[in-house]
């Protein structure tokens, strides 16, 4: 696909002929045959615009609202088999990444394609600790915001406001300067996001500690209040890391796709990766976990499930949590999820809704419905019973799905930029509305 080669007419095919790497289509409309090349399965959408009754038409585009059969990059960061519930980054299986690595070392490899060595990896600790801290002046701009504002509305504006203290960001295809707003951006979102927790509970800021582990250190900018030194819990530090190793990235998902797109505009990444949380923040992406556990609780009891599964069912409402555009198996961090969750269960005591989910599971995964539609648990239906036992309100859930996908998105930014093949992101339409129509005066309107 590396070429946009121009392509040729041809009207038979010869079965004894070699294998040729092409698509042959027939207009019917003017009985014309075009050979399309095929490179990785896919066609190049522009090949199809010679495909032209006359002369002076556009020519032909394909039409896919939502990117559904489209792909719009070539990446080699993140791979996903949805039909066998596969799910690697730059290679790596994430089962065994969530087993044995650390969210900072997977975003390292998510960032820079390899592994870190030793001293890799005690560098990149040191940058991403020493750049933890905020400005003093972003506390005064979290103090605008209501008691109750949404955290995630809090962040969006803060990663966005941080684009005005750091003016050298906006030198995007300078090297050093990308990985310095990388250190800043992964360093500071566990803060953000921590501070606009305290924020809403009208309790003081804490400062970054920079003895604690990423996680531990988050824990600590959250729940510390009167010791002198905080102590996080193990269990619960590695259940956060273990998370944030699983929501590192998720290929071209909606918020990918977003920071891909407002990025492409060459705009600065801080400025790009705010409205990647913005699209982060929708209840059909990132929300959902906040939606799965408001669901759960509105079912109220195991006796409920039933009922709730007939209204899922006649189209009223949806199981929040459920489904997937991609994985029509078993989402595979669910699984690895699920494991978790009872990790924290056994500190913490176990969820109430726990009993509720599984026997939404139960019934979801034997009805026809969901198994005719391909519906299994996703990696939100599960993770709001960890957060919630683990002391987090619900409006949390989805900025705790923001952090670590903090690392994702910069290396989906930085790949678009770096790949020559990329442009503007600039999609076309089908226009259906009025051809043109002479302007009518007030007085002549109907
Ligand atoms: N509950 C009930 N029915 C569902 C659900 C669900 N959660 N998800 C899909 N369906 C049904 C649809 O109504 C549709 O039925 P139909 O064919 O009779 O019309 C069919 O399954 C296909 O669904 P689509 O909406 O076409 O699937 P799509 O790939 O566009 O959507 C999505 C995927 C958005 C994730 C969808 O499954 C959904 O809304 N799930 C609930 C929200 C959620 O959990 N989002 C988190 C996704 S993971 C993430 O972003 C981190």
């Amino acid at each position: 696909m590396d070429s946009a080669s121009p392509t040729t007419q041809s009207k038979t095919t010869d079965a004894a002929s070699p294998r040729r790497e092409t698509l042959t289509v027939t207009d019917n409309r003017t009985g014309k045959s075009y050979e399309i090349p095929i490179t990785h399965d896919t066609i190049r959408a522009n090949d199809l615009r010679q495909i032209k009754v006359q002369a002076s038409d556009f020519g032909m585009m394909s039409y896919d609202p939502s990117f559904s059969n489209t792909a719009s990059c070539k990446s080699r960061i993140t791979f996903i088999d949805g039909d066998k519930g596969i799910l690697r980054y730059r290679g790596y299986p994430i089962e065994e990444l969530a087993e044995k690595s650390t969210y900072l070392e997977t975003a390292y490899l998510l960032l820079y394609g390899e592994l870190p060595n030793s001293t890799q990896l005690r560098d990149w600790h040191h940058h991403i600790t020493h750049h933890t801290f905020i400005h003093e002046s972003i506390k005064k701009f979290l103090d605008g915001f209501h008691y109750d504002a949404h955290p995630m509305g809090m962040l969006i504006s803060t990663i966005a406001a941080l684009s005005t203290f750091y003016p050298d960001a906006k030198h995007i295809f300078d090297p050093e300067s990308r990985k310095k707003q990388t250190y800043r951006l992964v360093g500071k979102m566990p803060t953000l996001a921590a501070f606009a927790y305290r924020h809403t509970l009208g309790m003081p800021y804490v400062y970054p500690d920079n003895e604690l582990t990423y996680t531990g250190n988050f824990l600590n900018m959250l729940f510390r209040t009167s010791e002198t030194r905080y102590r996080p819990n193990p269990t619960l530090e590695h259940a956060l890391d273990v998370l944030f190793i699983l929501h590192a990235d998720h290929e071209q998902n909606c918020s990918a796709n977003t920071v891909r797109g407002v990025g492409s505009s060459h705009v600065d990444p801080f400025s790009a990766t705010a409205a990647a949380v913005a699209a982060l923040y929708g209840s059909l992406h990132g929300g959902a976990n906040e939606e799965a556990l408001r669901m759960l609780m509105e079912i109220g009891s195991v006796q409920k499930v039933p009922e709730f599964i007939k209204r899922v069912k006649a189209g009223e409402t949806k199981l929040m949590g459920f489904g997937h555009r991609i994985y029509k198996n078993y989402d595979t961090r669910a699984r690895i999820i699920k494991q978790v969750a009872y990790e924290v269960f056994e500190l913490m005591g176990k969820n109430p809704l726990l009993e509720i989910a599984l026997e939404c599971e139960r019934i979801a995964l034997e009805d026809e419905y969901f198994v005719k539609r391909k519906l299994y648990p996703n990696v939100d239906f599960y993770t709001g019973l960890i957060y919630q036992s683990m002391g987090f309100p619900m409006t949390m859930f989805p900025v705790l799905f923001a952090i670590p996908r903090m690392s994702g998105w910069v290396a989906q930014w930085e790949e678009m930029l770096l790949d020559p093949e990329q442009k503007i992101a600039r999609p076309r339409q089908i226009y259906l509305g009025h051809d043109t129509r002479p302007y009518v005066p007030i007085d002549q309107r109907k």
